[in-house]
């Protein structure tokens, strides 16, 4: 089997690196690949690269995920996340490959407190919102065995995260302040990378089960409970901090005025991932605290 592999060094394509090398020989790109084109703001020519490969199975976890800087470019955005998938998703359905896909919990309002299901109303907020929507619905409409993959507050060990940053303010600063009106569930690029693999696997098998599918880790926090978690897991580790856990405030969204808004309920159910593939979803801490045993 040939997998093909768009975003090989994001924080969700680097993970994936490692989860999809036992299915079969793995081709994995990044847009300054030089052995072929995969430059995502370039749509025209990733047919080609396709075409070349001709992949069995297409991963796509490149996008433009910049949240605010989105707001100020959003033909770049549209083509990342929106133009560009829906190119690969063509060529894919030309050859008969089975392509996976990322989307987000932003392409929801954020209203109320249920957790998202999968055919829930969208209503996207900001740029990012709506061109990643716009890119599911072009992938499932050109390519009839898609997986996408709604998930939310993606971090991985490799490179920077919220954690990381949580960590080295309450070095500097006796006290912060974090958002705590934002609900969700903070999901490990792993976690990401090895459920797709499971899916993979099982969709090849049973080609019933392509489809749209939520997926984050289980239970919910908010930026808040996330932060002081985190915290919490660092002192248990001995590291010296100025802020304690219990030196992190909470404030409402409104304290931190960004370009783009964000939605206030990013909870989403994972019933369907979890009954269809047969798996378990592990609580939220339990990634967060082994990515702290390795960074710490
Ligand atoms: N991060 C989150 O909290 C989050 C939440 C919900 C959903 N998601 C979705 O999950 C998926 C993976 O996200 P992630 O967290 O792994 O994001 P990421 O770390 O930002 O990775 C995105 C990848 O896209 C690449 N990229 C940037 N510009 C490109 C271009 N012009 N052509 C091709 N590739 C380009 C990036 O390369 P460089 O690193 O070199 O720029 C990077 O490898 C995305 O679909 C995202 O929308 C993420």
């Amino acid at each position: 089997m040939k997998i093909l592999l768009f975003g090989k060094g994001g924080q969700v394509g680097w993970e994936l690196q490692r989860s999809l090398a036992p299915l079969g020989d793995l081709v994995a790109l990044d847009f300054d690949s030089t052995e072929m084109h995969a430059d995502f703001s370039q749509p025209e020519a990733l047919a080609d690269t396709v075409l070349q490969v001709r992949p069995n199975v297409i991963v796509n976890a490149a996008a433009h995920t910049a949240v605010d800087k989105a707001e100020s470019e959003p033909d770049l955005a549209r083509k990342l996340n929106a133009t560009s998938p829906g190119v690969v998703a063509k060529a894919a359905q030309q050859i008969g490959a089975l392509m996976v896909h990322y989307s987000t919990d932003y392409v929801f309002d954020g209203s109320g407190t249920k957790p998202w299901k999968e055919d829930d109303a969208t209503g996207p907020l900001s740029v990012y919102g709506s061109t990643k929507l716009e890119g599911e619905e072009l992938v499932a409409q050109h390519c009839a065995r898609h997986l996408i993959f709604r998930t939310s507050w993606v971090y991985a060990a490799r490179g920077g995260n919220f954690a990381k940053t949580m960590l080295r303010l309450a070095k500097e600063r006796e006290r912060l302040t974090v958002i705590d009106d934002q609900f969700g569930a903070p999901t490990g690029a792993e976690l990401l990378a090895d459920v797709t693999s499971i899916a993979i696997r099982a969709s090849l098998l049973d080609p019933a089960k392509v489809g749209l599918y939520h997926l984050v880790a289980g239970g919910e926090t908010t930026w808040h409970g996330y932060a002081r978690f985190v915290l919490e897991q660092a002192q248990a580790a001995g590291v010296e901090l100025k802020a304690s856990p219990a030196a992190v405030d909470p404030v409402p969204t409104s304290a931190f005025p960004t370009p783009a808004k964000r939605p206030h309920n990013s909870r989403l159910n994972t019933d369907k991932v979890q009954s269809t593939f047969g798996i378990k979803l592990p609580e939220w801490q339990r990634g967060v605290a082994r990515m702290l045993a390795e960074t710490l």
